[in-house]
């Protein structure tokens, strides 16, 4: 069950507007084709593990839970503070938990549900209790600031949930989830890993930020999310009919709206919050979800359907019952 969430937005606001004097794009063009009015930056010395905590003790705090209880640490994101040692393990100390085991999910955009269909077969074969799952993400830095084509789109932010197997919450149901590889170049960062070690070549030519195959991507995102949506309720047992709340990945609203179309939801079932946020990747979905907590919308009885879809290419669906 998810027992209690919560997430964490830098101050820094960037809004359409400030792009307008970065690259040659507008206000207009960006509402028009993402939804996204503006988006939150981190501060220089802040690092993902930073946004992370901060998330973390809100949803301790909403949980009613201490540090102390929790027994592992599960970060989705891919931005972490350094390629290894892991952000989880950056968050373990700074958190103060006391030896617990802590590691990244890699999963792009869809890296939260990932660690959610994980942390619940954690809990079911009974390694573990509560499980602390954030998503948290540092986009900002990753950006290329002068390619109009992605740099308007992403901001930064955390968001968590406990994970626990009892208590009052949003009861975990039937998911789905899926990858193509062969579909990975459509959305990466080329350089900074083992293929492409960092050069002066490689930041000459700013590869060391996101590339993205945008048009091709809205493609295959819109089927992805579609599929793996029914096949979650499917799976579930449970009908279309009866989902009350769609909280997709927030990448564009377009994209958004075409899952809603094939749920047959109204835009009154339809959480959307990027016109603050921009697209947060894997912080996205748990974020979403505290806001739709707070807005009253998880108010019992609930049928929540979640879903992302990102790089990998990777996606996934989940139903989650407020009872
Ligand atoms: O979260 C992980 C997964 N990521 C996604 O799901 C993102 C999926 N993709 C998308 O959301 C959309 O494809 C984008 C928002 C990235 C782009 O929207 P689009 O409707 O697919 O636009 P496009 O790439 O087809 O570009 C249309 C036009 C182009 O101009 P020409 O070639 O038609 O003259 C672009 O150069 O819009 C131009 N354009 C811009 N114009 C003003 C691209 N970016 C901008 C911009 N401002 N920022």
């Amino acid at each position: 069950k998810i027992t209690g969430t919560g997430f964490y937005a830098p101050d820094k606001v960037l809004t359409n507007f400030d792009l307008e004097k970065m690259v040659d794009t507008s206000d207009e063009w960006i509402l028009a084709r993402t939804g996204i009015r503006e988006r939150r930056i981190g501060s220089e010395d802040q690092a993902t593990s930073d946004l992370a905590v901060q998330a973390a003790h809100n949803t301790l705090k909403n949980a009613g839970l201490k540090v102390k209880d929790i027994d592992l640490i599960i970060v989705a994101t891919s931005t972490p503070d350094t390629i290894f040692p892991s952000t989880a393990c950056w968050v373990q100390s700074k958190l103060g938990a006391d030896h617990i085991p802590a590691f990244d999910v890699s999963a792009g955009c869809t890296g939260f549900i990932y660690g959610m269909i994980l942390a619940e077969g954690l809990i079911l074969n009974g390694t573990n209790k509560r499980i602390l799952l954030i998503g948290s993400e540092f986009l900002t830095k990753i950006v290329n600031w002068k390619d109009r084509n992605t740099c308007v789109l992403f901001g930064d932010g955390a968001g968590a949930a406990a994970v626990a197997s009892e208590g009052p919450g949003g009861e975990l149901g039937g998911w789905h989830w899926g990858s193509d590889g062969e579909l990975g170049e459509l959305l990466m960062m080329p350089a900074g890993g083992s293929r492409m070690p960092a050069s002066e070549e490689s930041v000459r030519k700013d590869l060391h930020t996101v590339q993205m195959e945008g048009r091709e991507i809205f493609r295959y995102a819109v089927r992805a999310m579609r599929d793996s949506c029914l096949l979650a309720l499917k799976e579930d047992g449970t009908e279309k009919k009866d989902v009350d709340l769609l909280i997709s990945h927030q990448a564009n609203t377009r994209i958004i709206d075409a899952t809603a179309r094939a749920l047959e939801l109204v835009p009154e079932q339809v959480f959307v919050n990027i016109h603050k946020y921009g697209n947060t990747s894997a912080a996205s979905i748990p974020i979403a979800m505290d806001e739709a907590l707070r807005d009253g919308l998880l108010e019992p009885p609930k049928n929540v359907v979640l879903a992302a879809f990102g790089a990998g290419l990777t996606w996934a669906g989940i139903v989650v019952k407020w009872r």
